[in-house]
Order: C-alpha cells, then structure tokens, then sequence
C-alpha cells in the first residue's frame, strides 16, 4: 500500500499544488453556488477528532464531506478512549482501518505528528498550537479570488506570533512573497521557523512601520485557546497592534484585512473593520468550506484515482 500524504503544515504542499487546490477550490465554489453536483468522494468516511472548540473548521469540514457524497463523524477527545489514556499510536492504527481520512484540531503538535506516522489514511491538520495550514488555503483562496496572484506581493501580520503567523509564514516561503510580523517582544514567531523562512519573514516591533504599503494586514486573538489565562496581560503589551482604520490607511490604497475568526472586536480588530461592508473577512470564513473540500479531494486522490 502506498504512504498516505498527510497535510499537517503548508509545507507538506509544494507551490504547484497549492495553486491547483485553489483553483479546484474555486470551482468547486461556483458548482455548489450553481446548484450542481459534484459528489466525487461517494462513501468516503471522514473521522474528526476535536480536543479544542471549533465553529468554522467543524462545520466546514462536515457540511463539505457530505456535499462531496461521503459523511463526516464527529469524535470529542473527551468522549474517546483517547481522553482516558489510550495512546495517540494504537488510536491512529485503529481510527485509520476504519475510515478514509482523518482531520485532528488538538494542542500538541507532536501529538498529531505521531497520530500520522501511525496512520493508514491521510491526516489533515485541523489546527494545532504551532499551525493552522487549513486556515491559510482559505485565506489564500480568499485573496487569490479578490486581488489575483500573491507571489512578490506584500503581506503584514499584526499581533502574537501564534499558530495562524506560523503557517502565514510557510505561506511566504512556499508561495515567495514578503511577509513582516510586528508583534512585542515575547511575542515572537517561533525563531527555527523564523530562521528557515530567510528573507521571506521579518519581525518588526514598531506596527506603523510594519503596514506602510502592505497589500494585506492579517491579525487574529491575542489569547489562543489554551492561554486563557493570560487574556488581560496579553491585553495590554498587544494593543498598539490592533489592526484598525490609522493602520489600514498607512497599507497600500486597496489593500486587503484578514482574520480568521472567531474575533474579539474592540481588542485585535476595530470594530469598524469588522463590521466594514468592504471587508472579505466572511468570504474568508466561507471559503474554509471550498478549500478544504478542494483538500480532500486532493489527498484521497493520491490514493484512489477520483470518480
Ligand atoms: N478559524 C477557525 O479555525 O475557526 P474555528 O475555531 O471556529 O474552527
Ligand atoms: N490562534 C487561534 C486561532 C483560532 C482559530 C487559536 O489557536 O485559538
């Protein structure tokens, strides 16, 4: 049997493959938009193991598996042996003969990295405290349909350097466009990822330096899920970065905003510009549906040859 192709960063997509992905995405997009169907993954079973909350990434990937013609099972940590110890090895031997793919939204990185190297089935990152690659094929969708090509174009994030920066990042490697972080001190990128990225990333402290003539300034929570607790200091050290109406004017003249939700409106992002009527921030939310469909297609057809 053939190794499965996982998808747990960007990185596991050469540029070649995320540009077909897009465009499949997008098709995809206007089938559905028209009405026509397009059930090419018939009978497929996709498991979705969640130890973290999810609106968009669940919902996204359930409604996609079924309007492909396959259907999506639901799986908490919590209700699973998994919660109660069994370990992620004989989880992943077991969930992998009985279904077709896999997606896991968990906290350790390393847990879904041994869930997939135990695996049968493709495994898909749904997100993890380092990476949210799913995220990013969305938003790159998003500004593929709005602006075209993001190859030499350049990018802002705005914020922590958290899990959607990480994968922003391996965006600006794969992808070959300027990507600048601004973010405090101690609120870093990770630094080995920093330094592979080269020349593609840089951080910046001071945030209107940062967007001057940006085509696209991203932000997201200053508080991930996990870090609850350290909301209010967060809070503080992050809020001159808040992406806000004085930022967006310092970007290009037609430059995009992005989050990928849920926001904090008030703290990360201004209300105005999430409420803007402008803004492209629901066809990103919209578009986890398209890409990942576009994703599933891809990894399970590196397996079985499509209907
Ligand atoms: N953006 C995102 O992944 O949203 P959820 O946490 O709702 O899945
Ligand atoms: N950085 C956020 C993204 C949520 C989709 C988190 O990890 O909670």
């Amino acid at each position: 049997m053939t190794e499965p192709k996982h998808f747990l960063t960007l990185m596991d997509l050469s540029a070649n493959e995320i540009h077909s992905l897009i465009k499949r995405a997008i098709e995809l997009k206007s089938l559905r938009d028209q009405g026509r169907p397009h059930k090419t993954l018939e009978g497929k079973v996709l498991a979705m193991i969640f130890t973290k909350a999810s609106t968009r990434t669940r919902v996204s990937f359930e409604a996609g598996m079924a309007q492909l013609g396959g259907s999506a099972l639901f799986l908490s940590g919590q209700d699973t042996q998994l919660g109660r110890g069994e370990p992620i090895a004989d989880t992943a031997k077991v969930i992998s003969s009985m279904v077709d793919i896999v997606m896991i939204r968990t906290f350790s990185h390393a847990d879904v990295e041994s869930f997939a190297a135990h695996s049968r089935v493709p495994v898909i990152n749904g997100l993890t405290d380092d990476h949210h690659p799913c995220q990013i094929l969305a938003d790159l969708q998003t500004y593929f349909e709005t602006r075209g090509e993001i190859s030499g174009r350049r990018v802002c994030w705005l914020g922590d350097g958290n899990n959607v920066c990480h994968s922003w990042m391996n965006a600006a490697r794969r992808l070959d466009f300027e990507l600048v972080v601004a973010c405090p001190e101690g609120y870093d990128p990770d630094a080995k990822l920093l330094s592979d990225c080269g020349n593609h990333v840089r951080v910046e402290r001071d945030p209107t330096e940062a967007v001057k003539g940006k085509d696209l300034l991203i932000t997201d929570v200053w508080a991930s899920m996990g870090q609850e607790h350290e909301q209010t200091a967060r809070g503080t050290r992050l809020a001159p970065y808040q992406l806000n109406r004085r930022l967006l004017d310092k970007a290009a003249p037609d430059a995009l905003y992005m989050h990928c939700l849920p926001a904090h409106r008030g703290e990360e992002i201004s209300e105005e510009l999430m409420d803007s009527p402008g803004t492209v921030i629901w066809q990103e939310a919209e578009n986890r549906l398209h890409a990942q469909k576009a994703l599933m297609e891809m990894l399970l057809a590196s397996r079985s040859p499509l209907g």
